[in-house]
């Protein structure tokens, strides 16, 4: 197991990143406050991964759980109702420890609802997705939406710990693991060049889901993040970085009203509208637009906006 940590002072956290994590107590209980836990989930993960979740946490805590249904269009006030009602029905008090069992979504659901039950409690990601993993179950930054925005709701409010076990991946579909590369190479991209020769090299490796490539890739884009969260927490300047690709790519995805395209393939075709921009501006040298290209491609990742969206 590599234990790498978000340097926040008095709220800094450790993210574990290992095989079979989710059967190994020590990987939760020093960070589960009392006996109350609220595992939140969903009916597509629950049915993969929450047995053994619970039998993990039944040795030292009381766990009751919230189903959600599965999707971005579940990311909303009625889904953080239903953990609200959950909680106050289960008479969980301040002391209780919400535990984001999924990806990105369930992540930022479970996020808002520890920041906001009886004015924040603690809360635990254990992320299933890539890019839960190397992006949104790291750096404090928990939403729903509303019907006029996406992420419209939300706090800052940081995790306890963030729990990795890459062995979930075997489950997830190739085209959910392309989407999450997209932000590995948004991280290549910012801060790493040697990390983007890295991937370049090892992409059969990855996409087999080869667990030693897993998890240096794990490590290092959760690394880079840690970095720039620990220096900006609440992006009042350099965390903007990591959103890099990303104003272009919600353009794509509200274009698409939020279905067919995910939103690490909206980010891709975004990082390659960034860089053509910067080319055209002078800031970069035209060859970085071929490069990123190829990569996007050898990793199945689309490298054109949506057709309609193109000019006649
Ligand atoms: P997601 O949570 O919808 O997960 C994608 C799909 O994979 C879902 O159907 C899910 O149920 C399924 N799944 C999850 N784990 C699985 C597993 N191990 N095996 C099989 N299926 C599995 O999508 P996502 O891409 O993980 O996250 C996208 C969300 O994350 C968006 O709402 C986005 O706004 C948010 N996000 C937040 C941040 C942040 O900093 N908070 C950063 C980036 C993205
Ligand atoms: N995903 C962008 C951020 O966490 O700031």
């Amino acid at each position: 197991m590599k234990t790498l940590n978000v340097d926040l002072g008095d709220r800094s956290y450790p993210i574990m990143i290992g095989r079979g994590l989710l059967d190994a107590p020590g990987s939760f209980q020093p960070f589960v406050a009392h006996r109350q836990v609220m595992v939140v989930t969903n009916d597509v993960v629950a049915p993969l991964y929450l047995e053994r979740l619970t039998r993990t946490l039944s040795g030292f805590a009381d766990v009751d759980v919230t189903l959600l249904e599965d999707g971005e269009g579940h990311k909303n006030l009625a889904s953080f109702e239903r953990i609200m009602d959950h909680l106050l029905t289960q008479r969980h008090n301040r002391t209780t420890t919400l535990i984001a069992l999924g990806g990105g979504v369930v992540g930022d659901i479970t996020g808002f609802a520890a920041a906001t039950y009886q004015r924040g409690v603690p809360f635990i990601q254990v992320p299933t997705t890539l890019l839960a993993m190397v992006d949104s179950s790291v750096g404090g930054k928990t939403a729903v939406n509303h019907p006029q925005g996406k992420n419209m709701i939300g706090a800052f409010h940081q995790p306890r710990a963030v729990v990795i076990d890459t062995d979930v991946l075997g489950s997830l579909p190739q085209r959910e693991l392309a989407a999450g590369l997209a932000e590995v190479i948004k991280y290549g991209l910012i801060a790493r060049s040697e990390f983007l020769d890295w991937i370049d090299d090892q992409v059969v490796n990855i996409q087999r889901k080869e667990p030693e490539a897993l998890g240096y890739m794990i490590s290092e884009s959760c690394q880079c993040k840690a970095d720039v969260v620990a220096s900006d927490e609440t992006e009042k300047g350099l965390r903007a970085i990591l959103n890099l690709g990303h104003t272009f790519g919600h353009a794509i995805e509200a274009f698409c009203e939020y279905k067919n395209w995910l939103h690490g393939e909206a980010v891709a075709v975004g990082m390659l509208m960034a860089t053509d921009l910067s080319i055209r501006l002078g800031w970069l040298e035209p060859e970085t637009l071929e490069r990123l290209k190829a990569l996007l491609t050898r990793l199945e990742l689309p490298v054109r906006p949506p057709q309609a969206m193109q000019p006649e």
